[in-house]
């Protein structure tokens, strides 16, 4: 009696384990060729869902009516899951009722990071006028980032920009001007090149300010570059970015590789400079920081500052994307919420 009881528990035990697996397995069901080997494993004519039944002669006569019962109902439910599954029967809803006027299921796909957007906006104009595009670390040392920038230690300008050590030597670059000084050293004038990349700064996270932004450096370097030429190609940039007949105002700044150093301001492309709260009434926009590279960054890089000279300006990309697009908070484009993305 007890060897027969025994007979029954296996079995139904080895019914319940089928019924787990299985029923996991259907849930990696993905396409025609999972669903088919599903098929034959569990309901083929050689599938365990079968095989289940040939255990019946292990089992007491007056307890295989309810066995069989059981595997019958294990096989309908598996079945049924089965057909439920979206590629259960997918080779007879193609065959026998096929509609090419159903709606699609939907795919979902991902669309361009605005931030990605401006860049390549930017970065397309620049290539139409002959720069190239050159990158640098974003871990990078305090001699690129600061020192061969004309930024020795205790220089008052680092305060401007707080930065985040790694070490006493080694910090996350806080703008991309130590790409220049890269550059510089590869690579002797003539220099046309853009420089996009990720910058980080230690300021407190708001809806103005995030520990980390994008920039864009540009650098041209060659024999009589005069800061008409620096005018000319940002006024140009500016147009082709905003609207052909957008103006830009140049206003005296410091940087201390630069000299002299300008912040330029376009005019505010939403009010067309009456002003509106965009520009804070203003009518003007500040967009980037540029200048005239200074001597002493040509020197820590070899370069003759008495036979070439040049002009450098750097951009950040979330301030152009936050006013191009209305955006008001600039933490939205590093939360990756989809519902902010997919309007992009
Ligand atoms: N690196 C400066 C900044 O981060 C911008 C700049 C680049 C200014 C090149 C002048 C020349 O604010």
């Amino acid at each position: 009696m007890a060897s027969d009881n025994s007979g029954m528990n296996s079995a139904v035990s080895s019914l319940d384990r089928i019924r787990r697996e299985a029923e996991a397995e259907l849930l990696s069901v993905c396409d025609e060729a999972t669903a088919e080997s599903f098929r034959i494993k569990y309901l083929g004519k050689k599938g365990l869902l079968r095989e289940l039944l040939k255990n019946v002669k292990d089992i007491p006569e007056e307890q295989r009516r309810e066995y069989g019962a059981a595997a019958n109902q294990l096989r309908a439910d598996i079945e049924q899951k089965f057909d439920a599954a979206p590629w259960g029967k997918i080779e007879q809803k193609t065959a026998e009722s096929f509609d090419p006027g159903m709606p699609g299921f939907p795919f979902p796909h991902g669309s361009i990071h605005p931030l990605i957007h401006i860049r390549n906006q930017i970065r397309d104009i620049f290539l139409s006028m002959g720069f190239t595009m050159s990158y640098g670390p974003e871990i990078e040392s305090d001699y690129y980032n600061f020192e061969a920038l004309n930024t020795p230690k205790h220089h008052p300008a680092r305060d401007m920009q707080d930065t985040f050590y790694i070490s006493e030597s080694v910090l996350l670059r806080t703008q991309t001007s130590p790409v220049q000084i890269r550059v510089m050293e590869k690579q002797k004038p003539p220099i046309r090149s853009i420089m996009p990349g990720r910058v980080y700064r230690n300021e407190e996270i708001s809806a103005r300010s995030y520990c980390l932004f994008h920039q864009i450096e540009g650098l041209y370097v060659d024999e009589g570059v005069s800061f008409a030429d620096l005018k000319g190609t940002l006024l140009a940039f500016a147009r082709r970015f905003f609207d052909e007949k957008t103006k830009i105002k140049i206003r005296p700044s410091f940087f201390p590789f630069t000299e002299p150093s300008v912040e330029i301001d376009v005019e505010c492309f939403l009010c067309k400079g009456v002003g509106c709260s965009i520009c804070k009434r203003s009518g003007w926009l500040e967009i980037l920081g540029a200048g005239m590279v200074h001597p002493n960054v040509f020197k820590s890089v070899g370069v003759d500052s008495e036979k070439y000279t040049g002009f450098a300006f750097g951009m950040g990309l979330e301030r152009i994307a936050l006013l191009k697009y209305g955006i008001d908070d600039i933490r939205l484009f590093y939360e990756n919420d989809a519902r902010f993305l997919n309007q992009f």
